[in-house]
């Protein structure tokens, strides 16, 4: 078979294992043949792509990022988007596609699927916010990377005494910043599916300084708000403020500089803020990761080849199934708060 691959949505630690799998398992199992599209859905749209082989696909297990490029597009909202992607892969005699990808890029491969487009998915996302899956890859990269600097985090702000608000990723899903709060020992998780009362946080902040503890870490995940609806516009208007993406999400991010303003400013205590950003996107995925992302390429070669289109390979109970693409997309995983419960004797 002729395959195709792509990357889409914003990048992660793993895609380039998916990549060395994709290519190496068609070719070592089935003789297959694999282009890799540049940039996501944009290659596809534009004709732009490259050759895969398992000897380029050398060094690739470790690597961050993609190889292939990824971007945001969305060929429903491009001027005949649809027929771009029907031609591309004409000519490129293209049997079926390797969409590896978030809610967008899934969704996408979701909605091209009954228009004639023969695709598996993979799912990625740092933020493991997508149904369907117990996990995604690159989660597990993003929580190590983020606990780690909230131990870096937590020596410093002890040495002076401080409040250090450590704003992580997730938009929708407090996933990162729920594990990586247990795993660093977090003071305070605050996560988008709860909102949060200010006064209660200062409150448990200032009751940890009167017990003796005199520094904390607070967790925000980009994506949280305040309860309070005033506070809550507050909040959001530190936003960046730039232009939503092609499917529509406005750029988060702010959110820890403004909590550490008003907990200093509140509860007199010293305060900080760090946000890690796009450090949890890069460099090299841990072993879980490397494994998860192997199994996951692997398992769509064979999906493909069973001709399961439509369908998204996932982790369920520790094993990898394939769920319709159609159930994968369209809602969010939130977190399940639980974790949050798991974590509740330790806060405050
Ligand atoms: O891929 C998901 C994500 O990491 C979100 O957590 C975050 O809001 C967004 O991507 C950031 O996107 P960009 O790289 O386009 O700024």
């Amino acid at each position: 078979m002729r395959l195709g691959v792509l990357t889409g949505g914003g990048d992660c630690p793993g895609l380039n294992a998916v990549i060395r799998a994709v290519v190496t398992a068609g070719h070592v199992r089935h003789g297959d043949q694999t282009i890799g599209y540049l940039d996501g859905w944009r290659g596809v749209l534009d004709g732009r792509s490259t050759a895969l082989d398992p000897l380029r696909s050398t060094g690739l297990l470790a690597m961050g990022g993609t190889v292939l490029g990824t971007s945001r597009t969305n060929p429903f909202g491009e001027p005949d988007g649809v027929e771009r992607v029907r031609r591309t892969l004409a000519a490129d005699r293209i049997d079926a596609l390797v969409v590896i990808g978030g809610d967008d890029t899934l969704g996408v491969a979701n909605r091209l699927g009954p228009m004639g487009v023969r695709a598996v998915g993979v799912p990625k996302t740092i933020d493991n916010d997508l149904s369907g899956t117990e996990v995604t890859f690159g989660f597990q990269t993003a929580v190590q990377t983020a606990t780690e600097a909230i131990d870096r985090l937590a020596t410093t702000a002890e040495s002076h005494h401080r409040v250090i608000v450590c704003e992580v990723m997730g938009r929708h899903a407090g996933w990162i910043a729920a594990e990586a709060g247990i795993a660093g020992g977090a003071a305070e998780i605050l996560v988008p599916e709860v909102p949060f009362d200010l006064d209660q946080v200062c409150a448990k902040l200032t009751a940890r300084h009167e017990r003796g503890q005199f520094f904390s870490i607070v967790v925000v995940a980009e994506g949280a708000l305040p309860a309070d609806p005033t506070l809550a516009e507050s909040a959001a208007a530190a936003r960046s403020g730039a232009p939503p993406d092609a499917f529509g999400h406005a750029r988060l991010g702010g959110i820890g500089d403004w909590l550490a303003g008003q907990i200093e400013r509140r509860t007199g205590f010293e305060a900080r803020a760090t946000t890690l950003g796009h450090i949890q996107r890069g460099g090299t995925p841990t072993a879980f990761d490397r494994v998860l992302a192997t199994r996951f390429g692997v398992a769509a070669v064979e999906a493909v080849h069973d001709g399961a289109f439509g369908t998204m390979v996932a982790l369920s109970a520790g094993s990898i199934v394939r769920v319709p693409l159609d159930q994968a997309v369209g809602h969010p995983k939130t977190l399940d708060l639980d974790l949050l419960e798991v974590a509740a004797p330790f806060l405050g």
